[in-house]
């Protein structure tokens, strides 16, 4: 079929309305629903829910291919739900028990997004031939007219296919709501199965997109297809990329933002807008890339915290996941009040409704890569068996369900995939400075004339809410290590938080910064930021415990600062409700 027979009758921008309610389409239905679900009925009407009823029982997951036999998971280890730090005793994340997979919510319109039914049995993956050819991934911005053809005709096909399929490409979509929304719990507990906010991000995104791809090639039946990385780390990639803007091809999606449309560059480093000229920006991405990878050193301050069977969700997001990666997704989405939410990317449900959202994930798992190549005795991947057997189901690319594991996924080329060597501009220091470069990234007078008035003391034992600028002295456990000394472990600081989880929040954490000497990420007082993005429309009031780690080697020495005793911590909120973070702990501590 010609790809302008593709996308001829199906796609229809025009129709989408944020009051658009299912019933008055179904008495004047489009042509055809399978492509941009989001833009042609509400964002929180599931097209699924017809097709998708529970999973039979023949599909449940084969004991013989788990880590744990079920039954002895629930006899021996249940009991530690609430030891949550017994690391001793813990165990890889099982994967999910499709069978009991449920709607994301008990009030509200659901969020249903289950896989559809299968009587597939569970099948081991395994490798793909390592003769077999090599995807290169490739720069969004630098794709021929014949690869984005490509590109366009595979997603079509993808949304061609019956919703009943699971390769189709709302199903895709409904895989990683299911993982981020509530719908399943860990095999064997109670607790939630989460992908977000652990060592389980880098991973499970990577499964996630390695089996979109291999069905989009498989659809197009053409080997070399490949999902182009919206290269945003670098200048010509800082807009949406030209391919995924184009309305009339199947990888437009209507609901993100206006205001962000090309040419309008982003700005990683925040949500809320800048003053900064185009170059500004360009260098102030270069400096948030350098800290947000570079400067991420070891494997909890760039994958994230440890998560294990039986453990909470979100535990704790690593460096890129927080900042690019939650930024992009806020920027490209749709912001309130044309949607309620960010739909489609401003929210984990919908997220991948986008898609450009996979492009977003090819440019995140890129990053994985190159962080690995990067000097420093600790960028390596995590070694805890906790991590490196915890697995995942997902349909491959001939639709039949396949359960794979973290340990699998750390090389690429073992994948058959890898990424296109761009110029890279922000591996080498920026030029630091510590005095504010603009306006836009300082707070507001108001708030800092209140907290100057007092030297700030220690955070002491109760929590705070984060509702204006919080400062306190925190103690360091060593100072003045040697040069060995920081490259065998770094020095960092720890924030332990509640958050809300269904609040979009952003805030940016300073060191030693006097008077109104805040900075934009080049300064060396700045030292990292929290971004958390919701997860689903409906769980409003729920609470997430969380920790964000952050290095203190480079900044103090930077600052001068080796020798001290104690460092101030100062957190500013930036976007977001602050008083629906609650700051319940700092301290210091020397680790991996
Ligand atoms: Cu699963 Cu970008 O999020």
């Amino acid at each position: 079929m010609p790809f302008s027979t593709l996308i001829s009758t199906t796609y229809h921008p025009s129709i989408f309305s944020k009051k658009t309610n299912p019933l008055s389409l179904s008495k004047n239905p489009p042509p055809s629903t399978t492509y941009h679900p989001s833009c042609i009925r509400s964002a929180r009407d599931e097209p699924s829910n017809k097709v998708n009823k529970p999973i039979t029982k023949s599909s449940k997951p084969d004991k013989s291919l788990n880590n744990l036999d079920r039954r002895d998971v629930l006899l021996g280890l249940g009991g530690l739900y609430g030891a949550t730090l017994g690391r001793a005793e813990a165990a890889p994340i099982t994967p999910p028990d499709f069978t009991t997979c449920k709607t994301a919510t008990d009030n509200g319109p659901p969020t249903y997004c289950c896989p559809p039914s299968t009587t597939s049995k569970i099948k081991q993956w395994e490798f793909p031939s390592s003769s077999s050819l090599m995807r290169e991934r490739k720069a969004a911005h630098l794709l021929t007219a014949d690869e984005i053809k490509k590109y366009n005709q595979a997603v079509a096909l993808m949304k061609e296919l019956p919703l009943t399929d699971p390769r189709n490409f709302t199903q895709q979509a409904n895989v990683h709501c299911a993982y981020c929304d509530g719908a399943y719990t860990q095999a064997g507990y109670t607790v939630e199965l989460q992908v977000h906010a652990s060592w389980l991000f880098f991973a499970w995104h990577r499964w996630y997109l390695y089996f979109y791809e291999r069905i989009l090639a498989k659809l197009l039946n053409d080997e070399t297809l490949a999902i182009p990385f919206w290269n945003w780390d670098a200048a010509d990639g800082m807009t949406m990329p030209a391919m995924f803007v184009d309305k009339l091809t199947p990888l437009y999606d209507c609901l993100r933002n206006a205001n962000h449309q090309p040419p309008t560059l982003i700005n990683l480093a925040s949500t809320t807008t800048t003053d900064l000229t185009d170059p500004e920006l360009i260098l102030s991405n270069y400096a948030t890339m350098y800290k947000q990878v570079v400067q991420k050193t070891t494997p909890s301050l760039f994958f994230g915290a440890a998560y294990s069977a039986g453990t909470a969700a979100e535990p704790g997001a690593g460096s890129v996941e927080n900042v690019p990666h939650n930024i992009v997704h806020a920027w490209t989405g749709n912001p309130n009040p044309n949607t309620p939410n960010g739909e489609d990317m401003g929210i984990l449900y919908s997220a991948a409704r986008d898609p450009i959202f996979f492009a977003h994930h090819s440019n995140v798992d890129r990053l994985w890569t190159i962080w690995k190549t990067l000097s420093g005795k600790n960028r390596i991947d995590f070694t805890d068996t906790d991590y490196l057997d915890s697995s995942f189901l997902f349909y491959d690319e001939n639709a039949e369900l396949v359960q794979v594991k973290v340990s699998d996924a750390l090389d690429p080329s073992k994948l058959r995939y890898g990424y296109q060597d761009v110029e890279i501009l922000w591996e080498t220091k920026p030029t630091t400075t510590t005095t504010a470069t603009t306006t836009s990234m300082l707070p507001t007078k108001k708030a800092l004339a209140k907290t100057l008035k007092k030297k700030a003391g220690e955070f002491g034992s109760n929590p705070r809410q984060l509702g204006s600028i919080i400062r306190a002295t925190v103690k360091r456990p060593k100072k003045s290590r040697s040069k060995e000394e920081k490259e065998n472990e770094e020095e960092i600081l720890v924030v332990n938080l509640e958050l809300s989880r269904d609040e979009f929040v952003k805030f940016d954490v300073y060191i030693n910064a006097e008077g109104e000497k805040f900075g934009g990420p080049a300064s060396s007082n700045f030292i990292g930021s929290s971004v958390h993005l919701p997860h689903s429309n409906v769980m409003k009031n729920m609470k997430v415990n969380t920790l964000l780690r952050l290095p203190l080697n480079e900044a103090l020495e930077d600052l001068g600062a080796e020798g001290d005793d104690d460092v101030e911590v100062i957190i500013v909120p930036k976007a977001g409700k602050g008083e629906k973070i609650t700051i319940k702990g700092i301290k210091i501590e020397i680790g991996v």
